[in-house]
Formats: C-alpha cells, structure tokens, sequence
C-alpha cells in the first residue's frame, strides 16, 4: 500500500465525471488499498478515486475509524430529512464551509468483490456519502456552502481545534 498524492481545489482531474467500474482487477484493489491508507493518513473521512487522480466511481469512507466502507459505482436510492453543518475536504486542506445536506440517505454500490450492498446512513455518514458521490461527478462542497469558506485552524497534533 502506499500514500497517494491529493489532487487539490482547482485541479481540473476533480471536475471530471468518474467512469464506471466493470471488473475488478490487481491495479484497482491497489488503488482501493491506497484510498483507504491515504484517507486515514490525512485524518479525512472520505475519499474520492479521482481525488487521487484516478477517474473511476469507487469511495472509501470511514467516520468513525472503525467503520470503513468501499462503495463501488455507488448511487443515492433514497433520501430524507436535512442536516446543515460543517464540511471540509482533503483536496482543500484548511477550509471548512457550511453545507446543507439530507439527515438519512440509503446508497447501493458495489463491494470491492463487485458484490452488491447496500448502505444507509445518518448524520456525519449521510453527509459523507453525498460528499463523495458529488466528487464522483466533479463537484466539490464548495458550490453549496452556504456564506463564506472558513479558515480550520489545527493544534499541534495536527488535529482539528
Ligand atoms: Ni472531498
């Protein structure tokens, strides 16, 4: 596994729409493998392929550290109710905006055995699965924060404050 480089806000690569997965192969669990390493080493809860370059509809999202999923060619079913909070993103380190998304959404994807699931969550895991599926077709929560982004400002661990 290795650490990816983050592609940043303004790189045209995260504009682009992500292509559909149609099989599984070595190159795409290494890329899986590394989304996920790279996502916990940036302390995010989600990630998008073409945030590490890669144009492929996969995510990885893990919001409490022990929860990981892996949603291949994922799709938003279902959706209710609404949440307005804080959110940020690794391919704009620093800055957080308020966004309002739905409270509960129910994805389907694909598992990285190109089985189905099914995944429904609430709060923080519906906000980031809504994240992430906007990255997969090249938009970013900056086009719905609600005022101004703000500057996060980190302690010395390099945790949020
Ligand atoms: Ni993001």
């Amino acid at each position: 596994m290795a650490i990816r480089n983050i592609r940043q806000y303004g790189d045209s690569v995260l504009e682009k729409r992500c292509k559909e997965v149609t099989e599984m192969t070595p190159r795409t669990i290494d890329l899986i493998n590394d989304m996920i390493e790279t996502m916990y080493e940036g302390n995010g809860v989600g990630l998008a392929a073409c945030q590490v370059g890669i144009l492929k509809r996969i995510v990885v999202i893990d919001t409490t550290g022990e929860d990981l999923h892996i949603l291949i060619n994922p799709r938003i079913v279902e959706q209710s109710g609404e949440q307005t909070g804080s959110e940020g993103c690794l391919s704009l380190p620093g800055k957080s905006g308020i966004v309002t998304r739905p409270n509960y959404v129910k994805c389907v994807a694909l598992n990285e055995k190109m089985e189905p699931i099914e995944l429904e969550g609430t709060e923080l895991l519906a906000r980031a699965i809504c994240h992430e599926l906007d990255h997969l077709d090249g938009h970013m929560y900056v086009e719905k924060v609600q005022g101004e982004l703000s500057e996060v400002s980190y302690d010395e661990d390099g945790e949020e404050a």
